[in-house]
């Protein structure tokens, strides 16, 4: 048994959770519950990011103290990832006192890669990312990801020397110490890398106050990614405890959006700490709607609620899984998720339990023998690459060559023609097979996948509702 650590982005706490932060969760999640079948043991964060102005601007517009605010926030978070049916094991919000305080202590420890100097420049909050001349040069003083003009900031800020860890990120990047996932995108950032300056790490408190205090300077407060990126070793108690048995972390989970600073600044960060670097980063894409991205301006933005109330959790995972891209970007529709439900969860899987319990049942069949079940290698393979989409598509794939062997088989036609025997070699096959899949289905599906082995445990009994009720 060893020990696996996975960590997810923590959204902002700015408004309400929507689609696109249902990924890194459900990714983490699957990810938990394979290695979790692999006997290893576990530690998944998940968290809130509650700094900065874009916060603290949000708060003020509503009109509630900026606390109340992130507290009613963290928990809109919290209650939305059970929601999911994701379990994760720790739980962080920047806010945290502990965190805070751990903050404070990591900046202490970089302390001699860190100087003070004038900012001149350009910064946006929508991305809370301060801005280079050329790329507010390419993108004519708007940010193309919030529609807003770049603000100009000319403030003393402290620096983190990026520059004094880039051979070092370069190498570690291209020889893949640090694999990141898509590995389309380790070009990408290696031309980032490049082109990054120095970070500056910190605003003047006259600019921000909603923030962790730099230590020994209380005229500035932390640079939100500090403050937020960090979170994934304070969360293991660091430094004021030992945490390498579970850092490095196998597997961080981030949207494309933000590897950048997952790939940059937080590796150096970690080597001004002296800390190894995760293993491996795994980007996943964005989630359009109608091909659009989603945004409050275009009204286009999707509850995750609205899903779930539909069709409830396994639904929601099955579509966010299997039709969602675990890299590349994708699109919701309610037609393809309505498509997806009747024709695969309840026609394919759904009415195939149904009908198999259904004919056991009426034939007074029980399995003579169970078989051991195992991931296969095939399957195996995918899950260790983190092509979570193509083991679902494998695992489907399983189910539907089951519902092709009973229509090839036609048990009811042995049955009715009293050959026995053989029916009972074609249910014994056909039950092995569908337990077989539901293996591979767990990680995806965990409740479904429960509900499977129940029916076909012992005396077979077949479900009393529809797993997938149509509507
Ligand atoms: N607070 C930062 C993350 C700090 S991690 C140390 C942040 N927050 S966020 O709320 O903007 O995004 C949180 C996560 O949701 C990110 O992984 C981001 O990529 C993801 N997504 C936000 N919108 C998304 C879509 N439309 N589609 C898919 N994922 C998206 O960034």
């Amino acid at each position: 048994m060893s020990k696996y650590y996975i960590t997810t982005a923590i959204p902002y706490v700015n408004g309400n959770p929507h689609v696109g932060h249902a990924l890194d969760y459900l990714l983490a999640d699957v990810c938990s519950r394979y290695q979790k079948s692999l006997k290893n043991e576990v530690r998944f964060q998940a968290g809130t990011d509650e700094h900065g102005n874009k916060i603290y601007q949000k708060a003020k517009e509503t009109d509630v103290p900026v606390q109340e605010y992130v507290d009613k926030n963290a928990k809109k978070f919290q209650d939305f990832i059970a929601d999911l049916g994701v379990e994760y094991t720790d739980f962080i919000r920047t806010t945290d006192e502990d965190h805070e305080r751990r903050v404070q202590q990591v900046w202490e420890k970089m302390a001699d890669h860190i100087y003070l100097a004038k900012y001149d420049g350009w910064y946006c909050m929508g991305c809370e990312r301060y801005v280079t001349d050329k790329e507010y040069k390419e993108n004519n003083g708007i940010c193309p990801d919030h529609q807003k003009p770049y603000e100009k900031l000319s403030e003393e800020n402290y620096y983190f020397r990026l520059s004094d860890f880039k051979d070092k990120i370069r190498e570690a990047i291209s020889s893949h110490e640090i694999l990141i996932l898509p590995e389309y995108r380790e070009k990408e950032i290696l031309k980032l890398l490049d082109d990054s300056p120095d970070v500056s790490i910190s605003r003047p408190k006259s600019q921000l106050t909603w923030g962790v205090p730099v230590p020994g300077d209380d005229n500035q407060v932390m640079y939100v990614w500090m403050d937020a990126l960090s979170n994934y070793i304070t969360v293991l108690g660091y430094p004021e405890n030992d945490i390498s048995d579970f850092w490095p972390a196998d597997v961080q989970f981030v949207g494309k959006d933000i590897l950048r600073f997952h790939a940059i600044l937080w590796p150096a960060m970690l080597m001004a700490l002296d800390l190894p670097l995760p293993k491996t980063i795994v980007s996943h894409g964005m989630i359009l709607v109608n091909g659009q991205k989603m945004s409050k301006s275009i009204g286009n933005v999707v509850d995750p609620l609205e899903v779930l109330d539909k069709h409830g959790d396994e639904a929601m995972r099955y579509f966010f899984l299997r039709h969602i891209d675990t890299f590349a970007d994708s699109d919701f529709t309610w037609d393809k998720f309505e498509d997806a439900y009747n024709n695969e969860l309840a026609n394919d899987l759904g009415n195939l339990v149904q009908r198999l319990a259904t004919m056991c049942k009426k034939n007074e069949f029980e399995l003579s023998s169970k078989e051991q079940f195992d991931f296969s290698d095939e399957y195996k393979a995918l899950m260790n690459e983190f092509k979570f989409k193509d083991a679902f598509d494998y695992a489907w794939e399983k189910v539907q060559a089951i519902n092709k062997r009973i229509d090839d088989t036609k048990p009811w036609m042995l049955a009715k023609e009293g050959k026995t025997d053989e029916l009972n070699k074609v249910l014994e096959e056909l039950v092995n097979s569908l337990l077989k899949a539901t293996i591979h289905l767990s990680p995806f599906l965990p409740k479904t996948s429960e509900k499977i082995f129940a029916i076909f445990d012992g005396e077979i009994e077949p479900p009393k509702e529809p797993l997938f009720p149509k509507n």
